[in-house]
């Protein structure tokens, strides 16, 4: 593992947003994986600022989302598909078909799961995914327990974790409690990774990734086992 150790969140957000654009402009085609949450939403309005400049375009891109609650239509504001047009793809040069997230409203969700995982495999795998943490581990929403090997499938999301993102929406009755995401074994497909960590509530979960066992008990141990992972993390989530 890379570990790279900045001052705070902007920081975060710039180095990763450095990354980002080196693969854009060095790829011919790339695939990338993104997360939602707090954490990346530095680096979405960098590219977004970036691509105004006229510095950068998508256009050769393919873009690919962890995940999607269940039962949310995609302009729910509190969805993942809303979230991600508002913060990114409504304000770059993308056109629908290099846009991939779930869809948590399909009428076979198992059928919505292989499609997803075919997509990622036609596309030969995801360049560069990006990733968030939860606070218990979780990468996509892969909960404790979530064997290794996984595949894209529908979760149910822990009690803490609808807890922590009822931030999101109204109330914690509104929070569905379940989702579609990525496996681990799919995004552990990826040919690099990038996880970022920011803030205080994150430092245990900083050092468990890091330093701690590999065990299904904490999905993002296994970025351990992974060839080509950095880790950007600010001095808070150092425990600083
Ligand atoms: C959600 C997402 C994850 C994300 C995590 C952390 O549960 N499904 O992909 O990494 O939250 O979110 P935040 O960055 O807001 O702490």
């Amino acid at each position: 593992m890379k570990i790279v150790k900045v001052k705070d969140y902007e920081e975060m957000s710039d180095k990763v947003c450095e990354l980002f654009i080196d693969r854009l402009t060095a790829l011919k085609n790339p695939v990338f994986g993104l997360a939602t949450g707090s954490t990346p939403k530095g680096l979405y309005k960098r590219l977004v600022q970036r691509y105004n400049k006229g510095k950068i375009s998508f256009d050769h891109a393919t873009f690919f989302n962890l995940d999607e609650y269940i039962g949310l239509d995609q302009n729910h504001p509190s969805s993942y598909a809303y979230y991600m047009k508002n913060k990114l793809y409504n304000h770059i040069n993308v056109s629908s078909e290099q846009i991939h997230i779930p869809n948590g409203k399909a009428k076979d969700l198992k059928k919505e799961c292989d499609r997803y995982e075919q997509l990622i495999r036609d596309a030969n795998y995801i360049d560069l995914q990006i990733l968030g943490i939860g606070i218990n581990g979780h990468i996509g929403f892969n909960e404790p327990g979530t064997p290794f090997d996984s595949r894209t499938d529908v979760v149910q999301l822990t009690n803490s974790t609808i807890k922590v993102n009822s931030r999101f929406f109204n109330s914690i009755e509104e929070v569905p409690n379940e989702a579609i995401t990525m496996g681990i074994g799919t995004i552990m497909d990826s040919k690099e990774i990038v996880m970022l960590i920011s803030g205080e509530h994150k430092s245990k979960a900083l050092q468990q990734t890091i330093y701690g066992e590999v065990t299904e008990n904490f999905p993002a141990s296994i970025l351990q086992t992974h060839e080509n992972v950095t880790i950007i993390a600010d001095a808070a989530a150092f425990g600083e």
